[in-house]
């Protein structure tokens, strides 16, 4: 697809469906594309947890997320528990943070990371929601997340059942300054 149909296309998708799984070599090459992203004196800082065998998938679902959104990536046969290694992105090589934003450099290029994810997925005709709406300490229980990391959102993959509109945007006259 061409980028800016990509861009248009992709939705949060809250129905997926049943039965129809999602290839390794489909979740890596997602991830590669990801892995494109810009970051912090290139510090690659962004880290997946991809589950996929099915009782993992139904566990970190109904035991990581909250109700709404057990509903919302209900058959999505993939979760990609996505995290960013502390410190680094924002930081010198003497750990001290560069300026006032801190870690929150890290939690930018993860964002950079999961877009690249999500643009690729849709240009690969699969659907994704991004959760932040999820548990961590639930997911630490589960999950080899070493402390080192924070943990960002839980991002669904898989098929999506029908294709919701897009929400309304806000008009660039509210969003942009020219100077
Ligand atoms: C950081 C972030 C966290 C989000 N968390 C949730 C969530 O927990 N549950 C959910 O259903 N949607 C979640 N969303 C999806 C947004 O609601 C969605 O992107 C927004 O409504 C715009 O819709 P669109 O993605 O279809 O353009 C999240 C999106 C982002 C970027």
């Amino acid at each position: 697809m061409e980028l800016n149909q990509v861009i248009a296309a992709r939705r949060s998708i809250r129905a997926y469906e049943e039965g129809k799984a999602v290839s390794r070599e489909a979740v890596e090459e997602i991830l590669r594309a990801a892995a494109m992203a810009p970051s912090w004196k290139n510090s690659q800082t962004a880290r997946s947890y991809v589950v996929m065998s099915e009782p993992l998938v139904d566990q970190v679902r109904e035991t990581c997320l909250p109700e709404f959104n057990q509903k919302n990536c209900r058959h999505a046969p993939v979760l990609i528990v996505t995290a960013f290694v502390k410190g680094r992105s924002g930081f010198d090589n003497q750990g001290n943070a560069v300026n006032e934003l801190g870690d929150e450099w890290g939690a930018y290029d993860l964002g950079l990371h999961n877009e690249n994810l999500v643009l690729k997925a849709r240009d690969m005709g699969l659907a994704t929601l991004i959760m932040g709406i999820r548990d961590e300490a639930k997911l630490r229980e589960l999950l080899p997340i070493p402390k080192e990391q924070q943990i960002g959102a839980v991002i669904a993959l898989g098929y999506a059942e029908g294709q919701p509109k897009m929400p309304a945007r806000k008009e660039l006259s509210e969003t942009a300054v020219f100077l």
